[in-house]
């Protein structure tokens, strides 16, 4: 008997013992593909001796520096590599243990920031359905995974609202044009704002590219000009999400640069650290920091373990790799290899509706029915029994239901490491194919 609280109260999942490369080892002698890295964490893979290397060195030189007394070399130098050029406008960064957390620093500094500057009354955030920015409560508040929510929206703060997410697989109307969908987006979060009071607005809180709760959903071009010029129109600051989808895993540093705006703040997790420490962060605009700069002269917030140096030690060890090996080529390189190997086995597949994604964060969405879209019953677990067909055949992904509305709906995600080959990338869809034939009511 397990005393751990897993996932499931009723099974303890087989035990991990070494991770090397693009492979887990357990304790009874399997070995697993990793085809997602967890949930999209592992981007260089596991073992990876730099890091290793980096983050022993710090644990045993000084573990944890009081961030109330001390910064430390690494927290320093893990913001100077990842705000070299200021990306975006981009220029302080504040580090965080999950993605959670670096959801919670973004509302509150954008909540800080129009205190600074005299406009107090802005209270209200504006986030999206079908999306996800953590568990706490409130990066829950903010979120539209309603799956997620159920069970805790009594406690869910009122100072959010969701608007429609661009995702154009599900809710572009037939007969619509990508540019009158985003237009009738732009009128919507338009409205919002209107309803609210532009004046009261803080912020519009979305995911670059949406993770796990819709299966690796990228906006239409020109959707997120269009809600910039909204928040700009009105004052307010657009916070974009990458826990998941940057740090390269688009096949760009942030998500972002794909999409033609840059935000006022940017959070991320992750690719950070790519799982060898809990870290997560938010990147600031340099308005937003000046602002507080020349204001209080402070943020009001924090945590115990913010800027950790064993876990800085560790991402900017993860973050050197990705840069001085051009691990982004590869990502997409090998991000193409997947596309075209998913459309090739899947692109026929009658319960398979989308194949969509970009870089190494590819999702395949199943459906009963080709032509109307109609999703497998909830009850079927299809995600589920992909999930272990999968396992069973030695290799991970990521499985998620509520695809379409919370509830209805399902996915994989196939997120490998940065790393991985072209000959890893054909094994992944192989073992992925027999999986979802095995799990496929025939
Ligand atoms: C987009 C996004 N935001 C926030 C989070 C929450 O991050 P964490 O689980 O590290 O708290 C996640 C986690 O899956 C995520 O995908």
């Amino acid at each position: 008997m397990s005393r751990v609280v897993h996932r499931s109260l009723n099974a303890v999942p087989p035990i991990a013992v070494r991770g090397q490369g693009m492979h887990i080892h357990l304790q009874d002698g399997r070995t697993i593909l990793d085809g997602s890295g967890g949930a999209a964490v592992s981007c260089l893979g596991h073992g990876h001796q730099r890091v290793v290397e980096a983050l022993s060195q710090q644990a045993a030189t000084h573990a944890y520096a009081a961030t109330t007394f001390f910064s430390s070399e690494p927290a320093e130098a893990l913001a100077d590599i990842l705000l070299a050029d200021a990306p975006g406008g981009l220029t302080h960064a504040y580090f965080v243990s999950s993605g959670s957390e670096g959801n919670e620093a973004a509302l509150k500094l954008a909540r800080q920031y129009f205190v600074e500057i005299g406009q107090p009354a802005r209270t209200r955030f504006i986030a999206r359905r079908q999306g996800y920015h953590g568990n706490t409560l409130g990066a829950l508040s903010a979120g539209g995974n309603m799956m997620r929510r159920a069970l805790y929206e009594p406690l869910l703060s009122d100072a959010f609202s969701l608007v429609s997410p661009c995702f154009s697989y599900r809710f572009q109307q037939a007969g619509e044009t990508d540019e009158t969908y985003v237009q009738r987006l732009a009128d919507e979060l338009e409205a919002e704002f209107q309803r609210l009071g532009p004046q009261n607005v803080i912020a519009f809180c979305a995911e670059t590219v949406v993770g796990a709760t819709a299966g690796c959903v990228t906006a239409l071009p020109g959707y997120f000009p269009a809600m910039r010029r909204v928040c700009d129109r009105h004052g307010a600051l657009l916070i974009l999400d990458e826990v998941m989808c940057g740090m390269g895993r688009t096949g760009t540093m942030h998500a972002w640069e794909q999409e033609g705006v840059s935000p006022d703040i940017q959070v991320i997790a992750k690719g950070l650290g790519g799982g060898y420490q809990p870290i997560g962060g938010i990147l600031i605009s340099g308005r937003v920091m000046e602002a507080l700069r020349t204001g209080s002269g402070g943020f009001m917030h924090g945590h115990t373990y913010q800027a950790h140096p064993v876990a800085c030690a560790a991402a900017l060890a993860v973050q050197q790799v990705i840069r001085e090996e051009d691990l982004l080529s590869n990502v997409v390189a090998m991000g193409e290899r997947l596309e075209t190997a998913l459309q090739e086995r899947f692109g026929n597949h009658r319960h398979v509706g989308d194949i969509r994604g970009r870089g190494l964060f590819r999702a395949l969405e199943f459906v009963a029915e080709r032509g109307n879209k109609r999703p497998f019953s909830p009850e079927a677990k299809l995600n589920e029994r992909i999930k272990e067909a999968a396992f069973a055949r030695g290799l991970a992904v990521y499985p998620m239901g509520g695809t379409v509305d919370g509830r209805q709906g399902d996915h994989v995600i196939i997120s490998p490491a940065y790393i991985a080959t072209a000959s890893e990338i054909d094994a992944i869809v192989a073992r992925l194919g027999d999986a979802v034939d095995a799990a496929l009511p025939v």
